[in-house]
């Protein structure tokens, strides 16, 4: 074949693939190490000087169009490669949406955020602890003592430690009081160097775990501890400030709000907190909202508080049930199935 035929015969071949691979390896054939062309200029080496001028300028001319129009097919799949991307990518503004879903926070976060804004309003900070207590913080300094029959009132999950025993300094925290009792070690730490030290006006809403499970308890559940600490705080403020609060909360006067007593250990005295609709589907009936009393002054001198110079409230709330009662919603379960049908109603 001569070179002319070489090279047409190539550029057809180049035309005739889409593909850039394979249109590397046409090259080949015939400019590769042994392809055609390859060929041809090897075989040069046998001719007269003559022959060779004549001969290598007719090669030399069939590599330069087999070069040009593997390069112009190179450019060409190129762009095709382009186009077709670019056109897969076209973007139809004006294709009606697919619907968009509406997210919207969890029912038990809004009355969180509820709570947390009614007591910052009234000055409040808003503190956290960790889910995995010491059990200092979560009985012993709260005045229960280690095998003190109170502490047989919160169905604890203990943990493992990594032989697979029980380790018995740390849990679950069955409520949120240890977060008060981090709360005071760390204002009595920070204000020391003071005479006297600052109130303190907190509120610590969290998760909290026992060993419970039926419509109304659930073995992870919610709740916020209040507490309040200063050199004149009483029990009266503790009534005002709850009643305050539910009213608040439930955005209506038309309820009423009972302390029945009660005992807890780290409260004396101790009390439950009730509220009564008077009016709607729950007419009448008393629910218990809340734990609260006067902090015992065992729990100060734990956190190395004067109780002689120093006394307070502290309250716990659950605020699922505040949340079921708000919306309506008899089993607590359904908060924490993520059932999306039960959860979008609350978007
Ligand atoms: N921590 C108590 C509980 O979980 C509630 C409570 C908090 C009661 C603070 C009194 C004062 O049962």
């Amino acid at each position: 074949m001569n070179p002319d035929q070489i090279a047409q015969e190539a550029a057809a071949a180049f035309a005739a693939t889409n593909d850039p691979d394979a249109l590397e390896q046409i090259k080949a054939r015939y400019l590769g190490r042994s392809g055609q062309i390859t060929e041809l200029l090897k075989k040069l080496a046998g001719l007269s000087p003559e022959e060779k001028k004549s001969a290598g300028a007719a090669i030399n001319r069939a590599k330069t169009a087999i070069e040009a129009a593997l390069n112009a097919r190179r450019e060409e799949l190129r762009r095709q490669a382009l186009e077709t991307k670019l056109a897969d990518e076209s973007l139809d503004v004006t294709l009606p949406g697919r619907g968009e879903t509406r997210s919207g926070l969890h029912p038990v976060t809004r009355t969180l955020e509820r709570i947390e804004a009614l007591f910052r309003s009234i000055g409040f900070e808003v503190a956290d602890g960790p889910e995995i207590e010491a059990d200092f913080q979560n009985f012993t300094a709260l005045n229960m003592p280690e095998d003190h029959p109170a502490r047989s009132m919160h169905d604890t999950f203990f943990l493992l430690d990594e032989n697979g025993q029980v380790a018995g300094d740390v849990l679950l925290r069955t409520h949120t009081s240890p977060i008060q009792v981090r709360y005071m070690q760390a204002h009595v730490a920070k204000y020391a160097h003071l005479p006297t030290m600052p109130e303190i006006r907190v509120i610590a809403p969290g998760r909290v775990y026992r060993v419970d499970s039926d419509a109304t308890h659930s073995p992870m559940f919610h709740q916020v501890e209040g507490l309040w600490i200063g050199e004149d705080v009483s029990f009266a403020d503790l009534k005002g400030v709850a009643a305050d609060f539910l009213r608040r909360f439930f955005e209506s006067d038309d309820l009423q709000v009972r302390f029945r007593p009660s005992f807890f250990p780290f409260t004396e005295p101790s009390a439950e907190i009730d509220v009564a609709f008077m009016s709607g589907a729950l007419k009448g009936r008393w629910l218990e909202i809340a734990g609260c009393g006067m902090v015992h002054p065992n729990v100060l001198r734990h956190v190395g508080i004067d109780p002689e110079k120093y006394l307070g409230f502290a309250f716990g709330m659950g605020p699922d049930r505040l949340t079921m009662l708000r919306y309506g919603v008899n089993d607590l379960r359904l908060f924490f199935d993520g059932d999306l049908r039960f959860l979008r109603q609350f978007v």
